[in-house]
This record gives C-alpha cells, structure tokens and sequence, in this order.
C-alpha cells in the first residue's frame, strides 16, 4: 500500500506542523508522509523545522508575484507537484485560492484556535481569535479541525476539543494553552482519521 502523502501549508512558528512531524516519528501516523511544507511567509520558522527533519520546504510568496492570480496559479501548481491525498492548513494565513480548493475538494483540512462557529470567519485568525474570546468573556474555548469549503471557516467540522478559559488569561497565554492542549492533538488525529478513511475506500 503507498504512503499517504501530506502537503503542509504554514505561515509561521510552525507548531502544529511540529506536531505532526512528532506524531510520524513516534508512529501514531504509521504509513503518512510530509511530501512538501509549503509557506507564503520566507521568514516562517516553520521552514526551518520542515528543512531540519529533511522535508523539502518551499515558500510562494504573495511578493514574488505580479498580481493575485499569477500568485494562486503558482500555490497550485506548489501544491499539485507535491501529489498530496491530503492538503493540511496548519496556521496558514492567507485565504486559500478558490482554484486550490475545487481542485482538491474534500481534501483539505483546517485547524482553527477556536470552537467553530464561535470566532471565526474573516479577520479571525492567530491572536486575534483569543483576544476576541477573552473580551466577550466565554469561559470555555477551545480549537476545531474542519475540511475546507468555499467558505472562510465554514466547511463540515471532524473534531473539536474544548479548553478551559483562566482567570488572568492574556491572549497569549491563553493561545498557548489552546495549542498544548487542543490544536496539537486533534489535528494529528484529524490526519489519522482522513488516512484511515481513504484506506477504507481503497479496500
Ligand atoms: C495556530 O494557533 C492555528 O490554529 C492558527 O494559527 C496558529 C499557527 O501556529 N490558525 C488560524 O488562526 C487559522 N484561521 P503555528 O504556526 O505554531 O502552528
């Protein structure tokens, strides 16, 4: 049976991309492969980490391109090169290309630093979603791994996980929490369960 191939997109620090990397190497994604992390950010550390464990990294940046569509043509073209069965958005901050998603429809997934339908949508991303919790004061957020529709977080939800809002949060705290004890888990687990269902229709 052939590997199940990730390509990975990032824009930053690149942890949720650290956490599928460290459940590769430990075996709970037996039979999954990085095949490409491609980042829209030159500077993204998440390159760095992709490069030290011998994954190839590319950037596409919006910068190096005329105009918004020569710069989507050629994040397709990053992406299909890469022969992905699964496209996974791991703190990529650009709003992916409608050409991207039709070509790889049902095939890509989202993780989100918060409950869905809760602080989503456009202008909703990083800090910014846990600096929106904390001033309407839930008490319970938490991170959700989607698949990627037309819409800007709206696709059909395949895991969340709930976390616990403290007294005294800053956005950053209360990000990282949110990453230790929500993003790092369910989205290697949403990776197992979108292999696991393709190896069920191959069979
Ligand atoms: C993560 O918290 C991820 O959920 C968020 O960006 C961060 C990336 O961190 N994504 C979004 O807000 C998407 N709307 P990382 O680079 O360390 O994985």
């Amino acid at each position: 049976m052939s590997d199940f191939r990730l390509c990975v997109l990032v824009s930053g620090g690149g942890t949720n991309l650290q956490a599928i990397m460290d459940r590769i190497d430990d075996g709970s994604l037996s039979g999954i492969v990085i095949s490409r992390v491609i980042s829209n950010n030159p500077d993204a550390y998440a390159l760095e980490r992709a490069k030290k464990a011998g994954i190839e990294a590319v950037c596409v940046s919006r910068r190096d391109y005329p105009d918004a569509a020569a710069f989507n043509s050629a994040l397709l073209s990053a992406i299909k090169e890469s022969e992905p069965s699964l496209v996974v958005l791991a703190g990529f901050l650009v709003v992916l290309p409608r050409e991207v998603i039709r070509e790889f429809e049902g095939r890509i997934i989202n993780i989100h630093p918060s409950l869905i339908p809760s602080f989503c949508g456009k202008g909703y991303y990083g800090l910014f979603v846990h600096e929106a919790a904390l001033k309407r004061g839930v008490k319970v957020t938490g991170a959700t791994v989607h698949i990627v529709d037309e819409g800007t977080d709206t696709g059909p939800i395949l895991i969340q996980k709930p976390v616990m809002v403290k007294e005294g949060d800053t956005p950053e705290i209360l990000q990282r929490r949110v990453m230790e004890e929500a993003e790092w888990i369910i989205l290697p687990e949403a990776i197992r369960k979108m292999a696991d269902a393709e190896e069920g229709r191959e069979n």
